[in-house]
């Protein structure tokens, strides 16, 4: 496991620390208070996202697992590339890339697979679980902790093609323009030929959207708490989450769920790990996380101004969600 910080897991673990602190202070700090929402996902929030990926509401899991079956083969007869490198940013637990990975070597092609995830705890399982159950020989798995913003330099030059796998409606937590400006980081990390996997929710019913982001047991209240509580045993906070609501409404304008942390009194909160308490109104929100859905044209735009070409397009049954298949442009 390589760490994606400086070379001892205590440097790393530092840097990431203080990475943390900085990023509490200036979302806090902010006249509209925000938090990123890659902090969600330390140990415990990550095993809370894999109850979210179980849920019967939260559909987005269950369909993309349905379309990587589904066309596991094309995609491989598609890419035909061997030795093929497989590099997944914000890999999590790697199930529905687990069955990707199968029809990949069952193509017979010969795959290193590197998935990247700011979480070390779920990339230990992944790469651990996929070393017990593939076939030695043809398959070969490096896990790379860090954040991906950072893995392009962290990533050696491929002795073949590279095919970068963007799944789970990451690229939704994107603003409009950072999705651009991320996906051409991809795209200059490639070369002309290579490919990019990218899932992508797509615009539907707001009552389907409403109810997968909004629980009936809670589990996704609890996931977006835990960054709450996270700021509460990591930087010494005093966050009482009994005065705080979660909030996820859809925002048709914008074409989006947004989830918020809505204080429900007036409040002050203290930080001592970023040195600072932070006044709250009551119905004043922290903003921590949107997931865009998309339209197909939005998807054929992003692809052209990011540098890729649409190769495929992969949908669910229901058309719920879809999974496109870019090559990088030459000349870009
Ligand atoms: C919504 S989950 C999706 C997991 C998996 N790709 C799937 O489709 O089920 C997002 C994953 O990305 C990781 N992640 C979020 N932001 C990240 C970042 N900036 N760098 C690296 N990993 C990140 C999280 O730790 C988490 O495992």
């Amino acid at each position: 496991m390589i760490a994606g910080y400086p070379t001892t897991a205590q440097a790393a673990n530092g840097k990431a620390a203080d990475r943390f602190a900085r990023d509490v202070l200036t979302g806090l700090s902010r006249h509209l208070k925000t938090l990123p929402s890659m902090y969600f996902y330390d140990e415990y929030g990550s095993r809370l996202f894999q109850q979210i990926s179980e849920l019967d509401e939260y559909y987005l899991t269950r369909v993309e697992g349905e379309i990587l079956d589904g066309y596991g083969d094309e995609i491989a007869r598609l890419v035909r590339a061997r030795p093929l490198r497989l590099v997944e940013f914000g890999a999590g637990d790697g199930r529905k890339t687990g069955r990707l990975l199968r029809s990949l070597l069952e193509a017979d092609l010969e795959l290193e697979y590197v998935p990247i995830d700011i979480c070390e705890s779920v990339l230990v399982e992944l790469t651990g679980s996929l070393r017990r159950q593939m076939p030695d020989g043809d398959f070969r798995v490096r896990g790379i902790v860090g954040d991906y913003f950072d893995a392009f330099s962290l990533l050696d030059p491929a002795a073949g093609r590279t095919m970068v796998l963007f799944l789970g409606s990451n690229i939704g937590n994107f603003e409009p323009r950072g999705a651009v400006a991320f996906l051409r980081a991809v795209r200059r990390s490639l070369v002309p030929g290579d490919w990019l996997l990218i899932g992508f929710d797509l615009k539907k019913d707001p009552a389907v959207l409403s109810r997968a982001y909004n629980d009936a047991q809670g589990v996704t209240r609890e996931f977006n708490f835990n960054l709450l509580e996270r700021i509460n045993r990591e930087l010494g906070g005093d966050f009482n989450r009994r005065r705080f609501r979660h909030e996820a409404p859809y925002n048709i304008a914008l074409g989006r769920m947004e989830s918020w942390l809505v204080s429900l009194v007036a409040q002050r909160v203290c930080v001592p790990g970023v040195g600072r308490s932070f006044a709250f109104a009551r119905g004043e929100g922290i903003h921590v996380e949107c997931s865009y859905k998309y339209a197909p044209a939005q998807i054929a735009r992003l692809a052209a101004a990011a540098g890729f070409l649409v190769r495929a397009s992969f949908f669910d049954r229901r058309r719920w969600f879809v999974d496109s298949l870019w090559e990088a442009a030459p000349g870009t």
